[in-house]
This record gives structure tokens, sequence and C-alpha cells, in this order.
């Protein structure tokens, strides 16, 4: 079913029959989600391929943009460090959402909004976590829409918090990098590029319940941005988080549109290696 809405994507691109922003189903056996809730939304929405599994770059593309309006950049890089985590030889065409789950690798990371550290739970990294997403969420207490220091703030405070429990909480260059884009792109496609006021119940919706309950808030009222989010956007709403809340940059980074590609990315198709230089 075509439903209507008022992005001039959606006449540019209309969605097929399996793609459906009101109808959701939950995974059912063998079917695989991943610690990312905006991909398990996408997929239990039928923008991806409801068993999650089999999942290319050209996927990826089309998923994004037509669930998200996420340019093709963004899901070419991220894309493309998800090629890494499957178990196959590389360079590898396809993952599974489930291969997500390997920490560090490249993505999967500690100090998650909404998960416990991989650590801390014998690698059970993937479930939801209703403790520490509260934790994130209160910071919103009292407010209607997020913005960017209270979403850069609760961020920072996972950060402190996990980092306090041990020697084994990870945070490289590389988890700040990427960390604070997935702040920035929850507050984008669920607000604005520039403010990142997202109503708190679309926030609430779509991290609840990660990775299985997950889904896009759009009987809430939520519809597809109608400015994309893309790299360009997201390493400018970075820079204003990042100023936001203080957290110490690591020597020698910079936010640039190419520091979120290889914190991101990483990966070199042609001669099959990491190039990150963080
Ligand atoms: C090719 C596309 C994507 C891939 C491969 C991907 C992968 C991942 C992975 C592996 C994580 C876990 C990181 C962690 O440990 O916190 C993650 C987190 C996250 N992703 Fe994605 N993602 C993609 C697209 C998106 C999109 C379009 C959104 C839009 C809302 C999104 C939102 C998030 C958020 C908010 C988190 C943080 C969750 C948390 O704090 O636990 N992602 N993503």
């Amino acid at each position: 079913m075509v439903l209507p809405h008022s992005t001039a994507l959606s006449l540019l691109l209309p969605l097929s029959a399996a793609q459906n922003f009101s109808a959701w189903s939950p995974p059912g056996p063998g079917d695989v989600r991943s610690p990312c809730p905006g991909l398990s939304s996408l997929t239990s929405h039928g923008f991806i391929s409801h068993n999650g599994k089999i999942l290319t770059i050209p996927i990826l593309i089309n998923a994004l943009n037509d669930g998200m309006n996420v340019g093709a950049d963004f899901a070419t890089v991220i894309g493309g460090a998800g090629l890494l985590s499957a178990p196959a030889n590389l360079p590898s065409t396809s993952f599974d959402l489930g291969n997500l789950n390997e920490h560090n690798f490249p993505i999967e990371h500690d100090a998650s909004l909404n998960r416990a550290d991989n650590y801390e739970n014998n690698g059970e990294n993937h479930s939801f976590n209703r403790t520490i997403f509260k934790s994130a969420l209160a910071y919103y207490d009292g407010m209607n829409a997020t913005s960017i220091p209270v979403a850069a703030e609760a961020k920072y405070n996972r950060v402190i918090t996990e980092g306090k429990r041990g020697p084994k909480f990870i945070y490289t260059p590389q988890q700040f990098i990427l960390s604070y884009e997935e702040t920035a792109i929850y507050i984008s496609v669920m607000g604005d590029l520039i403010y990142g006021a997202a109503p708190v119940e679309y926030v609430h919706v779509s991290f609840d319940g990660s990775c299985y309950q997950v889904r896009l808030p759009y009987v809430e009222g939520w519809r597809p941005p109608t400015k994309q989010t893309n790299l360009l956007t997201l390493g400018d709403m970075v820079f204003s988080r990042n100023a936001a809340n203080g957290e110490v940059i690591p020597e020698g980074l910079e936010f640039t549109t190419n520091t979120l590609k290889l914190a991101f990315g990483g990966y070199d198709p042609i001669i099959g290696l990491l190039v990150h230089v963080l």
C-alpha cells in the first residue's frame, strides 16, 4: 500500500508494497535484528527484508532514503562498516543485522544510550536495557522536545557512568565519533537538522524495546523529514553537540565529513583493509 505523505521524496520514490510506515510486525522465528534502533525499525516496517538478512549497500541506500530521508553517502560509509562485521571472507558484499553485534568491529561500542556494555553482561550487548535508557531519557524530563545541549549531556553522562566501572570500558576516538554521530542522527531524523528538536515521545518510541520492538513513531505523528540527513549535516551537528557538552576532543581529532567517513567506513574494498586514521 502507498501511504500519502507530503514529502517531495515520496513523489519521486513511491514506496513498494512491502514498505509501510504504519504497518509494523516484530521479528519472527529465524529473523534477526541489530543493536541499531534505526535499522531494526526499518526492517520491522519492511524497508529492509523482514528477516534482517543479506543487507547490501544498494538495499541500505534505498531503505534509508525511503524510510528516513538519510543520504546515500551515509548509507554507503556506515553500510561499508557493516560489511566488515560479516563473518565471511573479505570483502563481503552483504551482512545480516545480527552481525552488527560484533563488539567494536567496527561499530558496536560501549556507553550505548540503551544497552549494557559488552563486558558487563557476558557479551550480551544488543538487548534493550530499560534502566539505562531511562537514565538517558531522564535528561529530557519536563521537556517536550530534545535539544542539542541536552542530548549532548545525556550522551556524555553515559560515557562518564560506564567509564567509572572499570578498565574494560573502551572509548577511543573511534567510539567517540560513532557515539556522537548516533545521537546526531536520532535528533536529526526524529527532529530537525539545525536544532535537533525531536519530540521526546518520538525518541522514546524509536528506541524503546531495541532491538525487537522498535518502530518508527508514525502513528504518533512523525513523518520522514523533508530535509536530507547526510554526512555533511551530521558533521555540523556533531560539532555543535560537542561544543555543547564540553567533552574533551581527543588530541588531533577534527570533526569533518571525512572524519565521520573514516570512523564509520574505514574499510577499503579495493585493498580489503581497514584504513582508520583514528
Ligand atoms: C547502514 C546503516 C546503519 C548501520 C550499519 C548502523 C549500525 C549501527 C550499530 C552497529 C549501532 C550500535 C552502536 C552502539 O553500540 O551503540 C548503531 C547505533 C545506533 N544507530 Fe545505527 N546504523 C545504521 C543506520 C542508522 C540510521 C539510519 C539511524 C537513524 C535513526 C541510526 C540510529 C542509530 C542510533 C540512535 C544508535 C545508538 C543506539 C545506542 O545508543 O545504543 N542508525 N547503529
